[in-house]
């Protein structure tokens, strides 16, 4: 693996070594020390073209947790404002000597062309409405910790599927890891190409729930939006959203995710979002363990992650 451009690239041996690897690095991540020398001397360029609060940071700490140098690049207030291209600007940054690029884009598809322009590893951290894949294994990775097992999960994904590329990247990689995924969304918020997804699909998230042992709710893309999808908000949080009724019916040991942002009361109530079957904080901190793993795989590691470093 050269590159993290789609979950759908990723074999099931591949995404159970990021797992694993993970599992490992969260260990020291554990610990009073967290930092250790697995990435030193190489450098990682953040290249955010769009906003971000838990996928930089997170990259950020990932690689300066293994010493890499770390570059933030942010389009706001660089010379893309200028009119520099994302070919050049990409060039720029690798001029500099990156070995690996991350980068966050609002264009499906341009972590795939910024591949083919630099030398160094490219991770995808969002491309428009395309992927996201390391959500995705941050996901499954908080699935695995709280479930024990992905293999046979029943997975709901909830929300507004039509803009969302961690419902994609969850997808695919769900199906790889042998989870059955329901989608759930009104028909307007369905993306048209859903039928040839591996997953099943239902307007109706009162009757998904309960036979779901993780439901994955998600944010009204509000920003993506052009048009009108649904009538009210208060409508939309009425049929899919999931309040406290909808929560009592959850089966006994089911847990609720959410990639973040949230918006409180629209598509998940305060109390549900922080309540013990919440793991919003979990998916956060295993965000940065995931990150890191991708980074050592990606970035040259082998042998052990953690070298002499383990307990
Ligand atoms: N889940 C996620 O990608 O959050 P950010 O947009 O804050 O990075």
């Amino acid at each position: 693996m050269r590159h993290l451009l789609s979950a759908g690239d990723l074999t099931r041996d591949e995404a159970v070594l990021v797992l694993d690897t993970a599992a490992e690095l969260a260990r020291i991540s554990g610990r009073s020390v967290k930092k250790f020398p697995t990435l030193r001397g190489r450098t990682v360029v953040n290249l955010f073209y769009e906003d971000s609060t838990r996928t930089r940071t997170s990259f950020e700490l990932a690689a300066k947790r293994m010493s890499a140098d770390v570059i933030n690049f942010s389009a706001k207030g660089s010379s893309v404002s200028k009119g520099e291209s994302l070919k050049d600007t990409a060039l720029t940054l690798q001029a500099m000597g990156a070995d690996g690029v991350v980068i966050r884009h609002g264009s499906a598809g341009s972590a795939h062309r910024l591949a083919g322009w630099v030398d160094g590893a490219v991770l995808n951290a969002g491309d428009g409405t395309h992927e996201h894949p390391t959500q995705a294994l941050l996901d499954v990775y908080t699935m695995r910790e709280r479930m024990g097992r992905v293999d046979g999960l029943r997975v709901a994904i909830v929300g507004d599927i039509l803009h969302s590329r961690v419902a994609r990247s969850n997808v695919l990689l769900l199906h790889t890891l042998g989870a059955e995924v329901t989608l759930v969304a009104p028909p307007t918020l369905m993306p048209v190409s859903v039928p040839t997804w591996p997953c099943a699909v239902s307007y109706d998230l009162d009757e998904v729930l309960p036979k779901s042992d993780v439901v994955m709710m998600l944010r009204v893309q509000a920003e993506r939006m052009k048009d009108a999808f649904f009538p009210t908000a208060r409508e939309y949080s009425r049929r899919y959203g999931l309040d406290r009724d909808r929560f009592a019916r959850l089966q006994d040991g089911a847990i609720v995710m959410h990639p973040g942002p949230m918006v409180r009361g629209m598509e998940i109530s305060a109390e549900v979002a922080d309540s013990a079957r919440s793991t919003v904080n979990e998916q956060v901190t295993n965000g940065v363990s995931v990150r890191m793993a991708v980074l050592y795989l990606l970035l040259g590691g082998s042998g052990s992650a953690i070298g002499n470093q383990g307990d």
